[in-house]
């Protein structure tokens, strides 16, 4: 089965449904289980929409998504906050972290949402501060923290749970090069344990990792390049190309 599948999908946030106020026009595809994904386009394109769309924080105003065998437009707004605890992991563009709690207690928020024993995650808590260079912080509040290192607690936090899906805007923006590489190496092996990754990123260094690239622009999938057989480089290349393509 399909992990994800949208169908026709449109969405405009403004009351008024005439065509040149829709920030989404008709995307159409489909996520197998296991892909690993990129979506890049302009400033605006719609990508971070397309996002809250999939991960059930908004609804399409027209078209359909279907998240394995539920179909998001006849969730209640229980139904997709229980699908969003039990099935997603989300690392926000804005980073969305709590500043009345600890960096800790951010990171282990999903665990407590879900009524599960925290003890039971202290050791893939570990695991992720030291991948991700958080041990120092964790006892610290968001708001002491820079853009990057907010956005490790939010990765963190995204991925403690080790959710079957992953929707990720932009996870690499506020990181320098070595701690974009940690996290993309973290999504890697997350990935290569078969879970389903959904990327949106300006960076072809980063898409270069997965296996497809959607090319967003004006609402639209203008075109998809996938990685087949090629080494990283050679599929960076091809996506460096492509982005050019884009630009025009
Ligand atoms: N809540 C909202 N209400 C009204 N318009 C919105 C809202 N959110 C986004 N838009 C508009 O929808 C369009 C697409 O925005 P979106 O945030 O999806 O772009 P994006 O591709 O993620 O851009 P970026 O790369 O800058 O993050 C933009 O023109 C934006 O102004
Ligand atoms: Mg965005």
């Amino acid at each position: 089965m399909s992990k994800l599948e949208i169908k026709s999908v449109s969405k405009t946030y403004g009351k008024v449904e005439n065509q040149s106020s829709y920030v989404l026009k008709n995307i159409n595809f489909t996520v197998e289980e296991g892909e690993y994904i990129s979506i890049m386009g302009e400033s605006g394109s719609g990508k971070t929409t397309l996002l809250n769309l999939l991960a059930t924080l908004d609804k399409p105003t027209k078209g359909s998504i279907q998240l394995g065998d539920q179909s998001v437009d006849q969730m209640n707004d229980s139904q997709s906050a229980d699908f969003r605890r039990d099935n997603l992991g989300f690392i926000f563009q804005k980073f969305n972290l709590l500043n009345i709690f600890t960096c800790r207690d951010n990171i282990l928020l999903p665990i407590v949402l879900a009524k599960k024993n925290v003890e039971d995650y202290t050791a893939k808590l570990n695991d992720l501060s030291r991948k991700l260079g958080l041990e120092d912080l964790l006892e610290k509040y968001p708001y002491q923290l820079s853009g990057g290192q907010q956005q490790r607690v939010a990765a963190a936090r995204a991925l403690i749970n080790s959710p079957e899906l992953i929707l990720a805007d932009e996870p690499t923006g506020a990181l320098d090069s070595s701690t974009s590489e940690k996290l993309l190496d973290i999504l890697q092996d997350f990935n290569n344990s078969g879970q389903t990754i959904l990327m949106v990123t300006h960076s072809a260094i980063a898409a270069s990792h997965s296996n497809r690239v959607l090319f967003i622009k004006d609402g639209t999938i203008f075109n998809q390049i996938y990685r087949g057989d090629m080494s990283n480089e050679e599929f960076y290349t091809k996506i460096v190309e492509a982005s050019t393509l884009l630009n025009e």
